[in-house]
């Protein structure tokens, strides 16, 4: 019912050059998958443009990173969502935990902009996640709740049927240590019910929810066969052709060595 969905985000990573090779590598290493499984990679915003090109006619996807809830105007150094779909990205990450923590985003500026990516006819990926802190005192679950009403606040369940949610905690972020399957489960799960409880069943049957923070090819399988895990956003793993690619296969149930 619902597709596994893969994007690699860059963050603040890779060249011209460096991304060019990346991405003429998924295409080749990921050729016939598409039937099964979504991919997307998000550059930085300066390379979207050439990466969309060497993308054209493939079936892997193109995101930003991030951008402005207004569509133009006196913003300097902010980029809009006709401005991503200018360059042919279909998606977008919003409130990202790195945009959270070190750029000040709240629920409430992730919102305005889930609003306007979707107003622009963007797929945002709605990213939500705990503090270590968080975890140690027990308050996740509360975490969450408060991540995912503040940042879809006033969506509609059609609109909402269009997002994806990636739960990415942030100590697992870059750190190595990846939720444990049941760990990530469990959260996925209560998103969820959320979800039900906002935009009811049929809406909540089809929104993707990816897990994010040290997913690597030899985690990927265990972590998708959870029954609400329904994709990966990755980090680091993004950044090499063989290993996102063997992500992706593992994650559609295909051999890495095929
Ligand atoms: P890593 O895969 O490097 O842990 O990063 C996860 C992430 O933040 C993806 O958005």
């Amino acid at each position: 019912m619902r597709k596994p969905f893969i994007a690699g985000n860059w963050k603040m990573n890779m060249t011209r050059e460096s991304g060019l090779a990346l991405v003429r590598g998924l295409m080749e290493k990921l050729q016939g998958t598409s039937s099964q499984i979504d991919v997307a990679v998000c550059p930085p915003s300066v390379y979207l443009q050439e990466i969309s090109s060497a993308l054209k006619g493939s079936a892997i996807g193109v995101g930003g990173q991030n951008m402005y809830h207004e569509a133009d105007g006196a913003f300097t150094g902010e980029v809009s969502g006709p401005m991503l779909c200018d360059l042919h990205c279909q998606y977008v990450i919003l409130g990202h935990s790195e945009r959270r923590q070190f750029f000040g985003e709240t629920d409430s500026s992730v919102n305005k902009k889930t609003h306007a990516a979707l107003k622009f006819g963007l797929t945002p990926i709605v990213c939500v996640g705990e503090m270590l802190s968080e975890r140690e005192s027990g308050a996740t679950a509360q975490v969450i709740d408060t991540q995912v009403r503040g940042s879809l606040a006033g969506l509609t369940p059609e609109q909402a049927s269009k997002i994806v949610i990636a739960y990415e905690p942030v100590w697992a972020i870059g750190t190595g240590k990846t939720a444990t399957p049941a760990q990530a489960e469990e959260v996925h799960a209560q998103i969820r019910g959320l979800l039900t409880e906002l935009f009811g069943k049929s809406v909540s049957d089809v929104i993707r929810i990816q897990y994010g923070g040290s997913v690597k090819p030899d985690n990927a399988g265990e972590l998708m066969s959870q029954p609400n895990i329904d994709g990966a956003l990755v980090g680091g793993a993004s950044l090499k052709a063989d290993s996102f690619a063997a992500i992706v296969l593992a994650s559609c149930g295909l051999a890495a060595a095929k």
